[in-house]
């Protein structure tokens, strides 16, 4: 069974784009590019066509990922594309509801917190670095590793 998963987040140039890159890294060193799809998108489109956040480009280079994503916005028709569509905070999950075009398709909206571990357990959101320091940056990496993890333990579950 193919799984095509989009990340989606505000801006699709920090936490979306770099859980695209964390995800594609685990996904190919598993061998399994040919089953899972990954694109990521933004529910607002300011920096439509921009290359992800420098500082986030520089963190992710740091631990072995390129991040090469041109942003883009969340469409009508992602929702037929990808039948996982994972936000990262309360504001992406409603946005996302709002775009959705039927209540079926809104069953494909999950959460990036569903797949965390005891880790990040107190955490029911993945927090918004834009405005934060280079912390900001390193914990959201901690956590999209974190969940990319479980994310990939659960579709080879599904595909068992
Ligand atoms: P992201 O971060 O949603 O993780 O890409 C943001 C990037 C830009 C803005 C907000 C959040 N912005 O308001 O421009």
């Amino acid at each position: 069974m193919k799984h095509k998963i989009l990340f989606l987040c505000l801006g699709n140039i920090c936490r979306s784009p770099a859980a695209e890159g964390v995800m594609r890294s685990l996904v190919e060193r598993e061998g399994l590019r040919d089953i899972i799809e990954i694109d990521s998108a933004g529910t607002y489109g300011g920096h439509r066509g921009d290359l992800p956040d420098a500082r986030m480009r520089n963190a992710a280079a740091r631990r072995g990922y390129n991040l090469t994503h041109r942003a883009r916005l969340l469409r009508e028709e992602d929702f037929d594309e990808f039948d996982m569509i994972i936000v990262m905070d309360d504001m992406n999950y409603e946005a996302a509801h709002r775009i959705s075009p039927s209540r079926k398709h809104s069953e494909r909206i999950f959460r990036m917190r569903d797949f965390f571990s005891e880790r990040f357990a107190d955490y029911s959101y993945v927090p918004d670095p834009y405005y934060e320091g280079v912390d900001g940056f390193e914990l959201v990496l901690d956590m999209l590793e974190d969940g990319c993890a479980g994310l990939l333990e659960t579709l080879k579950q599904e595909s068992r």
